[in-house]
């Protein structure tokens, strides 16, 4: 099965079509992939500021119909795309039907925005006129998503970029194409006009630079490396630029939390979808009197959980993605274990004919190790102890990272100290670190997100350009 990009409205060939694999089998070719070549990414964007026009004049009732209509298919489908989606991905069919249905949601809820997208009027300071300020789209904006979300980061950017009026052309990661090409398939059935989005799949050194130096707008979901680089390149062009980047997120049990319950939501927040979100908790910082307790609960949790096929109903937790992150994953077990941390379960990888790693938790861990400062992202996390809510909130804010925090209390004054004092852009009380609502706004402090927030009432300030009239009309009585 070949599937190609889309660009100015057609399905567009390439010299180089490249596998994807199934990362719980690895025999398992899912389709072959379209992969732009620098010359096609040129001509996306030249088709998408051809189409920008007419589309960001479209009647709003238009723009609405149509991402209404994504989001309807997308319900419709959301078991079959799941499944591809836990095919090329690796993370449980459960949580693949749920992404592609919260897809769908985030289709409908911005169905509303191009209805929503008003203004403010003010009265005007002078006699006889009056102030206006509305939104205008940016232009052609570049959405370059990651694998590890491969529907709803381009859902999310592509259904606010689209009905603010912009046109899109969206990088997917490699590694994911097979959700973007279904995406495509699916925003062109609805009805959008040729050009208004594009994709191109491919390799993102190659193609970043153009889609970067091209696009009027860039958001950008990945790795810090490259949200560097093309911060960067849009630094010197000013062009708009929005970043989704890292995270090393803590989770803090308190004295009085409910054990079970924080349990449940560290194994959660650290091993859903093998830990590879941006937002999974990979810092579990404990106070002392309850850390055995809390610990001996986490580690059954934890052993308890099933690895394998990701399409067993039976199965907690699939494969890592692929064979670079495994490898990364089993180099931070290494040194942790070099640092001195204790493991208290899990460490190796499954023999499997897939990227199968245990679930894997360290304990005796301070801070300043490595394993408590980069980012792995995979299923592992380590614990580290604290004396109380003042030791836990300093360790929890002492990261480079500042994307999602949370407390585990059943007191309202820690839940409330902790809710302030956190810096990150997220803050969870008894509740997992990860797993988001769509119709709020998403991100973190910079450096883990840059150039405003995605999302909610925040996708607005990305996707558009404030204009403030001053009108005088004359009309003083
Ligand atoms: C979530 O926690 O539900 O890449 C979403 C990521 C984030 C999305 C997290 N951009 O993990």
């Amino acid at each position: 099965m070949e599937k190609t990009n889309w660009i100015g409205g057609r399905p567009t060939g390439s010299p180089i079509f490249e596998p994807n694999v199934n990362p719980a089998k690895l025999d398992e070719v899912i389709g072959h992939y379209a992969w732009a070549t620098v010359e096609q990414a040129a001509e996306a964007l030249a088709a998408a500021r051809e189409a920008l026009p007419g589309w960001a004049a479209s009647n709003p009732q238009t723009r609405s119909d149509i991402l209404r209509r994504v989001g309807d298919e997308l319900h419709a489908r959301a078991e079959e795309l799941g499944a591809l989606l836990t095919r090329e991905e690796g993370k449980t069919l459960r949580e693949g039907i749920g992404e592609i249905r919260r897809s769908a949601q985030i289709f409908h809820y911005a169905s509303g925005e191009p209805l929503r997208n008003g203004g403010e009027c003010l009265p005007g300071l002078r006699d006889g006129t009056t102030t206006m300020v509305t939104r205008e789209p940016v232009g052609v904006v570049s959405l370059i998503t990651p694998w590890n979300f491969p529907m709803a980061v381009p859902a999310w950017k592509t259904a606010y970029a689209l009905a603010f009026g912009n046109t899109v052309v969206l990088k997917p990661s490699e590694t994911t194409p097979g959700c973007a090409w279904e995406l495509a398939d699916i925003l062109h059935r609805a009805g959008l006009p040729a050009g208004v989005f594009n994709l191109v799949m491919g390799d993102g050194r190659t193609l970043g630079p153009v889609l970067v130096d091209g696009a009027d707008a860039v958001s950008f979901t990945g790795s810090p490396p490259v949200g560097r680089a093309i911060l960067e390149r849009t630094v010197a062009r000013m062009t708009k630029v929005q970043l989704e980047l890292g995270g090393k997120n803590p989770l803090v049990v308190l004295d009085d939390a409910d054990l079970d319950l924080a349990a449940d939501i560290a194994l959660q927040g650290a091993f859903h979808s093998a830990g590879q979100r941006c937002t999974a908790t990979s810092r579990i910082i404990a106070t002392r009197r309850i850390h055995d307790a809390f610990v001996e609960r986490l580690v059954a949790k934890v052993r308890a959980m099933r690895v394998g096929d990701p399409l067993d109903a039976r199965t907690d937790m699939g494969p890592v993605v692929n064979q670079p992150q495994l490898d990364k994953d089993l180099r931070y077990i290494a040194i942790a274990r070099e640092e001195g941390a204790e493991l208290a379960c899990g460490g190796q990888r499954l023999d499997a004919n897939g990227y199968f790693l245990e679930p894997t938790l360290f304990i005796g861990t301070d801070n300043d190790m490595r394993i408590n400062r980069d980012e792995v992202f995979g299923p592992v996390a380590s614990v580290i102890a604290v004396d109380d809510l003042e030791h836990a909130i300093a360790i929890a804010n002492d990261s480079e990272h500042a994307l999602s925090s949370g407390v585990v209390t059943q007191g309202l004054v820690a839940a409330e100290t902790f809710r302030r004092r956190s810096r990150a852009g997220l803050v969870m009380v008894n509740a997992p670190t990860a797993g988001i609502d769509y119709h709020v706004p998403f991100g973190g402090r910079s450096p883990s997100g840059y150039g405003g927030r995605e999302q909610g009432s925040a996708a607005v300030e990305f996707f558009t350009e404030g204009k403030t009239a001053y009108i005088n009309h004359g009309v003083t009585a």
